[in-house]
Order: C-alpha cells, then sequence, then structure tokens
C-alpha cells in the first residue's frame, strides 16, 4: 500500500499531519531544535504572547496530581516585540506550520498583540488563549458574550486562521463555543484546562502559590473528549484541535473518532520530549497497517456501543 495521507485541513489551513504541540507546554519551539525534529510536527504552537514581557507567577507554580499536574506559570514570556525580533526570524528557519498563541487583560490587549503579527510573514495562525481573567475578573472564555469581544477584536485586526481556545471551565461549552464562531473564529482548540486544587496535609499549606491552579494531562481526557464531541454535534463544520491528556496513539485516535480534526500534545512532552513526532510515526503505521488511505477518514467516525 503506497505511503497514507496524513494531511487535514483546519479552514484554510492544511497541516502535514494532525500532530500539533500544545501552546506553552513547548516553549518558543526553539527549546527543543536539538531534540526533536521541529519539521515533523503538524503544527508549532509557541507560548502565549502578551503584548509586554512578564515574568509570570511568583513560585511555588507546579504540582503533581495523581494522571495529571497542576501549574500556575502566570503567562510568562517575552513579549510580542521580543518575540517578532529574536524569536521569529529562527523560527523561520523551519517549514513547521507556526501558529502564534496570544493572551491578554482586554479585548484591545489581544487585538493588539494580532494587529504586530499580521504585519510579519511566516505565520500560519493565531490561537487565542481565552483562559485568562477579564476586567470583570471571569476568565474570557466562561461566558459567550466575553469570549465573542476578544475574537470580535482580533478578527477586526487580522486575516490570519484565528482558533479560539476553551477550557470547559464556564459551565455549558456549547454557546460559548458557538459564540467564537459566530464573532469570528475560523476554529476551537478544546480544552485549555481545568481548574484545579492541592493542598499538603501536612504542611497545611496550598501547594500553590497562586492556591488555584490549571488542571493538565491524562486526568482531563475525559473532560476534553467530551468537550469536542459535545462541541462537534453542535457545530459539525468547525475545525476542531482536540487536546487534554494525550500520552499515546490511543489517546491520539480518540480524539480525532470524536470529531477533532487535529489535536495538540501538552503535558505529555514533559514525559516524553519527543512524544509528539513519535506519535507522527505511531499513527503513520497504524494508517498503514489497517489499509487507511487518509487520516481524515478517522475524523468523527466514533461508533454506538451497539
Ligand atoms: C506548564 C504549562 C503551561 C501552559 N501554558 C499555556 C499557555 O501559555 N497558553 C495556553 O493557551 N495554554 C497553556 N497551557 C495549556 C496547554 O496548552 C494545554 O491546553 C493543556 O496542558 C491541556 O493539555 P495536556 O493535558 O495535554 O497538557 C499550559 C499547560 C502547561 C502544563
Amino acid at each position: 500500500m503506497s505511503r497514507p495521507d496524513l494531511s487535514v485541513n483546519l479552514g484554510q489551513l492544511r497541516l502535514p499531519n494532525p500532530i500539533m504541540v500544545a501552546s506553552g507546554t513547548f516553549g518558543y519551539g526553539l527549546e527543543y531544535e536539538r531534540l526533536v525534529d521541529l519539521n515533523q510536527l503538524g503544527a508549532l504552537v509557541v507560548r502565549s504572547l502578551t503584548l509586554r514581557p512578564q515574568v509570570g507567577n511568583a513560585p511555588l507554580r507546579l504540582a503533581e496530581t495523581p494522571a495529571g499536574m497542576l501549574n500556575a506559570i502566570g503567562l510568562q514570556n517575552e513579549g510580542v516585540e521580543a518575540f517578532i525580533l529574536e524569536t521569529l526570524p529562527r523560527l523561520r528557519a523551519y517549514s513547521v506550520p507556526l501558529i502564534v498563541s496570544i493572551a491578554g487583560e482586554s479585548p484591545e490587549e489581544y487585538a493588539q498583540v494580532a494587529e504586530r503579527l499580521q504585519r510579519t510573514s511566516g505565520l500560519a495562525g493565531l490561537e487565542l488563549n481565552l483562559a485568562c481573567p477579564s476586567p470583570s475578573h471571569r476568565a474570557f472564555d466562561t461566558a459567550p458574550q466575553l469570549t465573542a469581544e476578544v475574537v470580535r477584536a482580533v478578527r477586526q485586526t487580522t486575516d490570519l486562521p484565528l482558533f479560539a481556545k476553551l477550557s470547559a471551565n464556564g459551565g455549558d461549552l456549547v454557546p460559548i463555543a458557538q459564540s467564537a464562531v459566530e464573532a469570528g473564529a475560523d476554529g476551537l482548540t478544546l480544552i485549555h484546562s481545568v481548574a484545579g486544587l492541592a493542598v499538603n496535609p501536612h504542611t497545611r499549606r496550598f501547594r500553590l502559590a497562586s492556591r488555584v491552579g490549571h488542571l493538565t494531562g491524562p486526568a482531563i481526557k475525559p473532560i476534553a473528549l467530551c468537550a469536542v464531541w459535545q462541541v462537534r454535534q453542535a457545530l459539525p463544520e468547525v475545525p476542531l484541535i482536540g487536546v487534554g491528556g494525550i500520552t499515546s496513539l490511543d489517546d491520539v485516535l480518540e480524539f480525532l473518532l470524536v470529531g477533532a480534526t487535529a489535536v495538540q500534545v501538552g503535558t505529555g512532552n514533559y514525559l516524553c520530549a519527543t512524544l509528539s513526532t513519535d506519535l507522527v510515526g505511531a499513527l503513520t503505521d497504524y494508517l498503514t497497517q489497517n489499509e487507511i488511505g487518509t487520516v481524515r477518514e478517522l475524523v468523527g467516525a466514533v461508533r454506538d456501543v451497539m
């Protein structure tokens, strides 16, 4: 059998394969260039950028939990100007589709970052990290109106493919997903993380300085799968990127079957630096052995129990 076709389309954006790396878990990509062949990735999503550099939260910012981890990094990043001047020129040496994640404290800040990125070349798309506190202290991805305000503001500044990344912390995700698409998102990344907390019972102290953190890793996979599946039912045509707890080929297949067009590897990168490119190889072998011509055949192909 000839080599299977791994390419997928996220709207206008064509990826060579559906395995991406998730924002914030792979630095700017360059940190991994001696360990991972970046050009083998479906896409590289860099850590979220803000208008100005940020040092992030005070320690402690990480805590291990059963089947996952809590983080409260607090958007540590070099800022969009330094990224454009120093990091992006080095990333342009690679052919991997490059997606820049944007974070902000207001719709205007997201739009300002997007506007600067719009003026550069070499980007495949933008991802909006909407799990950031809005001026009302609620995260932007916890209410349809807040989500729409950011997406609309960014859409007005850029014609790059735009993906709205949502957590599942705002209750029913479907209306929030719908509002993101109506406001101009080309696709959705599901999910960011789940709010979580850990306490050391012996010291009687919170394990994170911020107290509440972002739970990620295999612990959240069923929540992420459910989010993808529910949004897929409501929005059958919208490109969805599934993320949450992927560490194996089976995990990738599960996300594709419930309707993800592509997937992202996050916490799994800490378990094994080459996990994402290993999964590209494993997916290729799986398609070949099962005589499946294109990975697109798997998307949404889940069947009922009986
Ligand atoms: C240490 C750490 C930092 C993260 N930083 C970001 C970030 O800057 N922007 C973002 O959108 N998501 C960030 N995330 C969330 C991941 O991109 C991903 O959505 C989440 O980890 C769920 O996937 P996983 O279970 O495979 O890790 C971060 C996650 C971790 C663990």
